[in-house]
Order: structure tokens, then C-alpha cells, then sequence
């Protein structure tokens, strides 16, 4: 099941920016890799180096063009959540829309819960990116309702924005690395350079091939490709 549903409570926290550069990353390390914007937003392209005019084609339009950027295939897919056909599959878990060996990179809407919900149940991993800021914290309750931090089972939260030279920052890194153990996946430094990059339309590692975010994200992939199990599925793959 490699889907990796990237999703926070918090919106605003880069959640559209990590489920890119996962898809980036993982493309590069081998990994054939798909990219689903399931936001009415469209801002996952623009991760990528692509403008807000350039459409995407709808992950269930097989005549549409398709368009791989990076090495990752990107379609929009904020019109099949309603789909009657992909609910239908969904639900059948032998016919499963994501039981293949590709990875499917899904960015989800803060405040689309009904998404999230309908497509955990098939994630192999759930990314929750979160900022050093009482009111994403706040929001950790939120993260799957009625079910505490450490019983979360696909979960994996990613502290993104740190800024070592804020005290709350520093001392909001100490307290989730304490909550969290194992479940932190990384942290990702605050860098200008992620905004800039997007302002000139270029993918970060273009823009700023020496940005402290991108170096962050190497090492987040690593164990982002641990923990949703895709290190065996590459291995077999080559076997
Ligand atoms: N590590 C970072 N450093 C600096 N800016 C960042 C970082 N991560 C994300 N951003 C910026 O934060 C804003 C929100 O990111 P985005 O991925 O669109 O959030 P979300 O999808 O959670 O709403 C964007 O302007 C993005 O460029
Ligand atoms: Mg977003």
C-alpha cells in the first residue's frame, strides 16, 4: 500500500511543501512516484517550478496529458473525492485504486477531514507536518479525534519551521522530540529560500541547491521511506 497521506490539523504549516519534496526525493532515489493534489487550493504544482496558470490533469482523465516534473507524475484529484467510482474502489480493498508498486504522494486539505479519513484507511504512512507554534500544537488533539498522540498508528508527525535562534522554537523541539519518540520522522528549518523559490516559479533544489530546508528533507525521506515499508518494496523490486 504505498500511499503516503500527507495531512495536518493546522493548515498553513507546509504541509503542500513536504508532500512535494517527499515526491521529489523519493523520484530521485528510484521510487516511480505520483503526486495528488486533493486540495481545492492547487498549490502543490507550484512546489514544483509550475505556475498557478498551468492546470493539471485529473488523475482519472486518461486521455488528458500527462505532466511529470522532476521525476514525479502530478495530477489534481480534488474532483475525485466526490467520485462515485473511486469511493466504490476504495471500498473494495482487493481492487484498491493504490495496491500497486507505485507510490502515490496524496496532499490533503486541512479542513478536509472527509478525505483524509476516506484515504488513511489505504495509507501505508499518515505525515503530519506541524509548526513550533502554540496554535499547531493545539491542534494535536485533532489529529485523529478520540484517539491519543501515542496510540496513533500510521502516523508520523514532522516538526517544519524550525528556528533554533526562537526559544519556543528551540524548546517546542525538545518537548515534541519527548512526546513523539520514534513517531517524529524529522524537522525541517525554517529558510527563506522555500518561499523564493516558489516566488521564481523553479523547484528548491534549483533555486537554492545549498538550502538548509533541502538538506533537512534528505534526511526526512530516509525515514519516510522506513517507515511506510518502501525500503523492502525497492529491494524486491531489484531482487
Ligand atoms: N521550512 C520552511 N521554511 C520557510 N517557509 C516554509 C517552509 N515550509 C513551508 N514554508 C512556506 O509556508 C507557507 C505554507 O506552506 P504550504 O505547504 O502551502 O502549507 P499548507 O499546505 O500546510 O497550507 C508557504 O508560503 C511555504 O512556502
Ligand atoms: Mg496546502
Amino acid at each position: 500500500m504505498p500511499l503516503i497521506l500527507c495531512h495536518s490539523p493546522k493548515g498553513g504549516v507546509g504541509t503542500s511543501f513536504i508532500a512535494a519534496q517527499l515526491a521529489i526525493h523519493l523520484a530521485q532515489r528510484g521510487h516511480d512516484v505520483s503526486a495528488l493534489d486533493f486540495t481545492y487550493q492547487d498549490s502543490l504544482k507550484l512546489y514544483f517550478g509550475l505556475t498557478p496558470a498551468q492546470g493539471l490533469p485529473e488523475l482519472n482523465d486518461g486521455s488528458a496529458d500527462q505532466i511529470a516534473v522532476s521525476g514525479v507524475a502530478l495530477f489534481s484529484a480534488y474532483g475525485l473525492r466526490r467520485d462515485a467510482t473511486f469511493q466504490d474502489l476504495l471500498g473494495k480493498p482487493d481492487h484498491s485504486p493504490f495496491a500497486g508498486k507505485k507510490i502515490f504522494i496524496a496532499d490533503v486539505a486541512a479542513g478536509d477531514r472527509e478525505t483524509k479519513d476516506m484515504l488513511l484507511p489505504h495509507a501505508a504512512l499518515h505525515v503530519c507536518p506541524l509548526h513550533p507554534r502554540p496554535g499547531s500544537l493545539a491542534a494535536l488533539p485533532k489529529v485523529e479525534p478520540g484517539t491519543a498522540t501515542i496510540d496513533l498508528a500510521k502516523t508520523g508527525f514532522v516538526l517544519n519551521h524550525l528556528d533554533d535562534t526562537h526559544r519556543l522554537s528551540r524548546h517546542t523541539h525538545i518537548f515534541l522530540r519527548e512526546l513523539f519518540g520514534s513517531k517524529l520522522l524529522g524537522t525541517i528549518r525554517r529558510d527563506e529560500a522555500v518561499n523564493e523559490a516558489s516566488a521564481m516559479f523553479e523547484p528548491l533544489a534549483r533555486f537554492a541547491p545549498a538550502s538548509v530546508a533541502l538538506n533537512d528533507l534528505r534526511r526526512l525521506v530516509t525515514t519516510v521511506e522506513q517507515a511506510a515499508g518502501l525500503v523492502e518494496a525497492a529491494e524486491e523490486a531489484t531482487s
